[in-house]
């Protein structure tokens, strides 16, 4: 596997390929790779002929009271990790590089409407970091395809509608969420859970399939059905921060007429806020 730390170099590499003709999948990521990160580059190797993974752990999406410090940083083992899938690239770019002047001096792209909820409204300034950075690596390696979990569904959004917005030439792709037996979404924050608390964590994903089920089966009282989902989660131990149903394209909550839903849940165990969602088709 090749790796590259500067811009130049990296555009060596995508040059080189573009020139025999290669097509190339990105997969940024912020490292402390998992089976979650590893299903995202065998589909970008499943659609084209170059992987590129880069691994940067964004100052830019960490708000002020947010361990941006103490984000787990295990290069080492990310690298072996992703020798042993096939990756073609690893891209390591430095702070210094991508922003030269600074946090403060550099442009920000901004994604209207889907950023104002959910992890927008409690990590503010979180999805302009997002954006920003992804827009400046998609700009660096100029990739056909682009792979994002659904696992952070709103952020998968946020980075479709940067794509439709700026009319950028890159395929977003959305992976489906990895998960472990349980069914608990696999996640870095996961190694922060002891053992009660991971079997308990497992009720998110069982509320969220209960949940769909009652819309499956024809429920359409969306509040009655998220303030249940809520009481069960809270009852359980957690601090549910958001339950809802919504629109599974612009992220308003769902209406009687919407036909592709995603229940977006954030919950937390003491400090550790799990992410996790389920899509429902009505068709
Ligand atoms: P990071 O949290 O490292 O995640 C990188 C990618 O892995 C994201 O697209 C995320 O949705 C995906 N992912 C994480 N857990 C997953 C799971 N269980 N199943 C499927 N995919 C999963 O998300 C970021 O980094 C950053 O915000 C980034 C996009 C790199 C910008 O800095």
């Amino acid at each position: 596997m090749y790796q590259a730390t500067s811009i130049t170099e990296l555009r060596q590499y995508v040059q080189h390929w573009k020139d025999h003709g290669q097509s190339i999948a990105f997969i940024p990521t912020m490292g402390n790779l998992h089976a979650g990160h590893m299903s995202l580059i065998e589909k970008g190797q499943s659609l084209s002929d170059r992987t590129i993974c880069s691994i940067f752990v964004n100052p830019m999406q960490f708000g002020p009271n947010e361990d941006w410090d103490h984000y787990p940083r295990t290069l080492e083992k990310d690298i072996a990790l992703l020798e042993e899938i096939g990756c073609d690239l690893v891209y390591l770019p430095t702070a210094s590089e991508l922003y030269p002047e600074g946090l403060e001096q550099i442009s920000q792209v901004q994604v209207t409407d889907l950023t104002d909820h959910y992890e927008g409204a409690h990590r503010p300034g979180h999805f302009t970091g997002v954006a920003t950075v992804v827009l400046k690596l998609f700009n660096i390696v100029r990739p056909d395809v682009s792979v994002f979990g659904k696992k952070d569904y709103q952020q998968y959004r946020v980075i479709s509608k940067m794509v439709e917005d700026f009319n950028l030439d890159v395929q977003i792709i959305g992976q489906e969420t990895t998960r472990e037996a349980s069914g608990l979404a696999t996640s870095s924050r996961n190694q922060y859970l002891d053992d009660a608390q991971t079997k308990k964590a497992a009720l998110i994903y069982q509320v969220l399939q209960q949940t769909a089920d009652q819309v499956n089966q024809g429920e359409r009282d969306f509040e009655a059905l998220q303030l249940r989902a809520i009481k069960d989660l809270d009852e359980a131990g957690f601090k549910t921060d958001y339950f809802c149903i919504c629109n599974a394209d612009n992220l308003l909550p769902a209406t009687t007429e919407d036909r592709d839903l995603v229940i977006l849940v954030t919950a937390a165990i003491d400090q550790t806020r799990l992410l996790d969602n389920i899509e429902i088709s009505l068709w």
